[in-house]
This record gives C-alpha cells, sequence and structure tokens, in this order.
C-alpha cells in the first residue's frame, strides 16, 4: 500500500515517523524578471531556472508550493531604519537626481544600482524568509526553502554586495519570536557579515560563516571575531582560502556543525546556501561540487531541528539552478538522474545536460595542517559557549525573554500565504512538446 491511500493526515504523519520532513517551497514568479543591469552578476533570473527544474524533476508535487505574501514597510523596519526604508520606497532610476547625498549615504549606485522595481524586488525575496519563518514558527513545516533568499550583505541601513534588505535578518527575528536560540549557518563564498553584524552583542543568535578571507569582499570575518558581550563566542567564523573541495569543506562542516549543535541547542536554523561557492563561479574561487556543497545540507538537516533554507549569491547561473535544485532533492530526500529534465532553459546546461558538475584541477591552497588548527581554535571556543539547560519556548504570554537590544514583536499571526495547487503550477510550465 503506497501512502498515496491515506488520509493527507495520517501520510503526513507516516512520512515524518519514516524521517521524512514535511517541506515548504515559497516561490513568486515575478522575481525573475528583476535586473541589476547590463553586465551585473547577480542575476534574479537564477532563482527562475532553478524552479523550472524543481519542476521538471518533478520535486514540487512532494513540496508544499506557495506565493509568499507580500510583507510590508513596517516588516523591514523590524530591522532596517525608516530613511533607508523610505529612500528604497521613492528612489527610482528617473528620479535619482534629486537623492544624490542618499545614493551615496546608503551605497546605493555601483554593486548595488538602483533598477527599476528595486522596492518590489526586495519585498518579493524577503517575503518568502518572513513567511517562511512563520510557517515554521507555526510548526507547520519542517524545512521551509526560499531561493530567492538569503541576501546577507544588507546593513541597518545600507546596501552593500548586492544586497539592499537582509532577509536573514528579518527571517532571523520572525523565528526568534519563538525559539530562544536561533543558528544561522552561512556556506556562501563571502563572508555573512550583515548577518553577524546585527547579532553581534547576543547571544540568542549564533552566526557561523565558511568564506574566503583576505583581500577578497567583503574582508570581515576572521577567526578571531567571535562577537562581543553577551554575544562572546555566538559568532564563528572559518576563514578559507582559495580551492576549498568537497572533502575538505566536509571535514570542517561537519564538526564546527557538530559541535554548535551539541553546546549552543538551537531551536530552529536559518542555512544559506550560497551558491557562489561552487567550482568554476563567476565571482567565486573555491571549488565544491553540488554533493560536496549539498551535504551541507543535508547533514544540517539531519538533526530534525526546523530549518529555514534560503540562497544567497552565486554567479555562474547554470550551476546556482543546478545547485538549489539539488538541494532541494536532498531536503525531500529524493533522489534525482543526472540527466537533466528538459526545460525551456535546457540550453544554459550544455553540452553535456547533466545535474552535476565536475570540480576544476585547481589547488587547495587550504593544507591539512591549517584546516585543522583553524577547527581546533573554532572547537576550543565552541567549549567557551554557556550549555543551556533546556529549550525555553518564547512567544507565549510570561515567556518572553527578548533583550532590548533586538526588536522582535508579537508571534506573527496564521499568514495567508497563497497556497500553489499543482494544476496552477503544471499550468505555468510549458509542456516540452510546445518547443
Ligand atoms: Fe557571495
Amino acid at each position: 500500500m503506497s501512502l498515496a491511500s491515506f488520509s493527507p493526515f495520517v501520510s503526513s504523519l507516516l512520512e515524518r515517523m519514516a524521517g521524512k520532513k514535511r517541506v515548504s517551497y515559497f516561490y513568486d514568479d515575478e522575481l525573475g524578471n528583476y535586473h541589476y543591469g547590463y553586465g551585473h552578476p547577480m542575476k534574479p533570473h537564477r532563482v527562475r531556472m532553478a524552479h523550472k527544474l524543481i519542476v521538471t524533476y518533478g520535486l514540487y508535487k512532494k513540496l508544499e508550493c506557495f506565493s509568499p505574501r507580500m510583507v510590508t514597510q513596517s516588516d523591514l523596519l523590524q530591522f532596517h531604519s525608516d530613511d533607508y526604508v523610505n529612500f528604497l520606497r521613492m528612489t527610482t532610476p528617473d528620479n535619482m537626481h534629486e537623492y544624490l547625498q542618499q545614493l551615496q549615504r546608503f551605497n546605493v549606485g555601483e554593486d548595488c544600482p538602483l533598477f527599476d522595481g528595486l522596492y518590489e524586488y526586495c519585498k518579493i525575496y524577503t517575503s518568502g524568509s518572513i513567511g517562511g519563518a512563520a510557517r515554521l514558527n507555526q510548526n507547520k513545516s519542517d524545512v521551509v526553502i526560499n531561493w530567492s533568499g538569503g541576501l546577507h550583505h544588507a546593513k541597518k541601513s545600507e546596501a552593500s554586495g548586492f544586497c539592499y534588505v537582509n532577509d536573514c535578518v528579518l527571517g532571523i527575528l520572525e523565528l526568534l519570536k519563538k525559539h530562544q536560540r536561533v543558528l544561522y549557518i552561512d556556506i556562501d563564498i563571502h563572508h555573512g557579515d550583515g548577518v553577524e553584524e546585527a547579532f553581534y552583542t547576543t547571544d540568542r543568535v549564533m552566526t557561523c560563516s565558511f568564506h574566503k578571507f583576505g583581500d577578497y569582499f567583503p574582508g570581515t570575518g576572521a577567526v578571531s571575531d567571535v562577537g562581543y558581550g553577551k554575544g562572546k563566542y555566538a559568532s564563528v567564523n572559518f576563514p578559507l582560502k582559495d580551492g576549498m573541495d568537497d572533502e575538505a569543506f566536509v571535514n570542517i562542516f561537519r564538526p564546527v556543525i557538530s559541535s554548535i549543535m551539541e553546546n549552543y541547542q538551537p531551536g530552529a536554523i536559518c542555512l544559506q546556501c550560497g551558491a557562489d561557492s561552487l567550482a568554476g563561479d563567476r565571482l567565486g574561487v573555491f571549488n565544491l561540487s553540488l554533493r560536496g556543497h549539498g551535504d551541507c545540507v543535508k547533514f544540517v538537516k539531519s538533526f530534525g531541528v526546523p530549518v529555514l533554507c534560503i540562497g544567497g549569491g552565486g554567479y555562474t547561473i547554470r550551476n546556482v539552478s543546478r545547485c538549489w535544485a539539488y538541494e532541494t532533492s536532498v531536503m525531500l530526500d529524493t533522489d534525482v538522474q543526472d540527466e537533466l529534465p528538459f526545460n525551456e532553459y535546457f540550453e544554459y546546461y550544455g553540452p553535456d545536460y547533466r545535474l552535476h558538475i565536475q570540480p576544476s584541477n585547481m589547488e587547495n591552497f587550504n593544507s591539512h595542517k591549517y584546516l585543522e588548527d583553524t577547527k581546533f581554535e573554532i572547537l576550543e571556543y565552541l567549549k567557551r559557549v554557556e550549555k543551556p539547560s533546556a529549550q525555553i519556548q518564547t512567544g507565549q504570554p510570561g515567556t518572553t525573554q527578548t533583550p532590548k537590544s533586538i526588536p522582535v514583536g508579537e508571534p506573527r499571526e496564521a499568514r495567508p500565504d497563497e497556497r500553489v495547487s499543482r494544476e496552477e503550477l503544471d499550468a505555468r510550465i510549458e509542456h516540452p512538446l510546445e518547443y
């Protein structure tokens, strides 16, 4: 008898008992229409390419698909300043000459250009992260995926590194309404500086970033940056050199994350899956395959803690979509064939038309000794994290434990994120024979 023979409730229960996760997927097709400008490496279109793979592999049949309810200005103000959000809302390429001073002050111009629909774009990618976190808080899903999110460089009052609104911070703030401790993990090749900075002085969020360090954007994230005040030892940084390969990455990621899970015991995890750490990235200098990158996802999922899984960087877009489609399959515990299914962006994947990518023969400049020494130093720091006696649930009257420095409001009401039916999704995808 197959699971399909049972009611949805019993199927869901049986799947959970069998270790299967309830995986929700937040996607807004509009996002792929936004454009940073000619020649800019950040291309929102990559999220639509990933979506087409997720659909044509049939993975969406196992996902609960949602079109997120659009966040409002007040949602963005939970982290960002009024003047910055007003600037993002009001400024357009047509009137930017009236805002020259603010453009400079908010770092909008070159890396972070002002393009048509910028504010709507920010709201769309943030909606999936906040809505996803709210869904986890309601215990309706074990994993929520928002590949359009992960814009980890944005600061309270400043755009940075192609990021304007920091959906990672806003998603974590939502998770903090329910969970006493939230872990943020970042496998983008760039340091997760915006998230680290937001939570540097609190122990309610531990940030852990694995990144290229040394003469590389944004320049922060030394191993000795461990947090400050109450947040001391709640920031973890693994600085790396060029050429990280699968084996080396797995050998540092698994022990560091195991130690964090044991010592910090988070109630929820936000996992930023920036794909610019893959081999052959236009801006990246690592040498990971999809399997190495995806092993981080597999390992994080294995702890059975709610996961908000978001995107991030990634500039060789045919590999970004491969990576996020593969990692969706990992979250679903579903094998997918290496031969890519036909879809409307099929020509991007030539000449091999395969899912998996081959690492290059570049040298790994991270010696075994360097990696072991750095890992040892981090594991020593983690021993100093005060072990919690029990997971405290917050968000209920009388149990909220929020330091004043973190703007956490009341738990969000059940949100009317729009459920997208399979029929609707099928209808959005052109049949191969139409080509
Ligand atoms: Fe990045």
